[in-house]
C-alpha cells in the first residue's frame, strides 16, 4: 500500500473509496426499487439511480483533472451497509414496514456519502482545486437533497402507513 504523505494523497485515497462506494450503490439500487412498494419511494430510488450515474461521471472528471487513473478501492464501509440492507430486504415484512426499513437503510448510505463528499470537498478547497471542488460539491449537494427527500417521504407517508399497518393488524387480532 502506498504511503499517504500529503493531503493530495489523502484526497486520491478518499476519492478511490467513494468511487467504489458509488459503483456498489449503483448495483444495489435496482434491488431496492424492486423491494419498495410505495410508488413515490420506487421513483425516489429510480431517480437516485440516474443521479448516481451522473455522480460517477463527475468523479471520472475529477480523476482526469487530478491526472490520476479513475479506479476504485473496495469500500468496506459501503459493503457493510449494503449487506445490512440486503438482509433487511430478506425479512418477511409488511410492505409499508419494509418501505420504512428501506428508507432507513438508504439514509445510512446517504450519510456515509455525505461524510465522504464533505471531506473530499474540504481537501479540494484547501488545495485550491477549484474545478474539483465544484464537481464534488455538486455530488455533495445531490446526496444532501436525496437525504432530505427520504426524510420528507418517511414523515409524510411511509412511516405513517407503517404505523397504520401495525394498528390494522392489532385490530384484526382482537
Ligand atoms: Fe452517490
Amino acid at each position: 500500500m502506498a504511503k499517504l504523505k500529503s493531503l493530495d494523497d489523502l484526497l486520491v485515497h478518499e476519492l478511490q473509496d467513494i468511487y467504489n462506494a458509488e459503483s456498489q450503490i449503483l448495483k444495489a439500487l435496482p434491488k431496492m426499487v424492486k423491494a419498495a412498494s410505495h410508488p413515490e419511494l420506487q421513483s425516489a430510488f429510480e431517480e437516485h439511480l440516474e443521479q448516481t450515474e451522473g455522480q460517477i461521471e463527475r468523479l471520472d472528471q475529477v480523476f482526469k483533472l487530478l491526472g490520476v487513473p479513475a479506479k476504485g478501492k473496495k469500500c468496506e464501509g459501503m459493503a457493510g451497509l449494503i449487506e445490512e440492507g440486503k438482509k433487511t430486504m430478506e425479512e418477511d415484512a409488511e410492505p409499508s414496514v419494509m418501505d420504512a426499513a428501506l428508507i432507513a437503510a438508504a439514509q445510512k448510505v446517504e450519510h456515509y456519502e455525505i461524510a465522504s463528499y464533505g471531506c473530499v470537498c474540504t481537501y479540494a478547497e484547501m488545495l485550491g482545486y477549484d474545478q474539483v471542488h465544484d464537481l464534488l460539491g455538486q455530488n455533495l449537494e445531490e446526496e444532501e437533497t436525496t437525504d432530505e427527500k427520504l426524510t420528507d417521504l418517511a414523515e409524510s407517508v411511509i412511516n405513517i402507513e407503517a404505523e397504520e399497518g401495525e394498528d390494522a393488524e392489532e385490530e384484526a387480532s382482537r
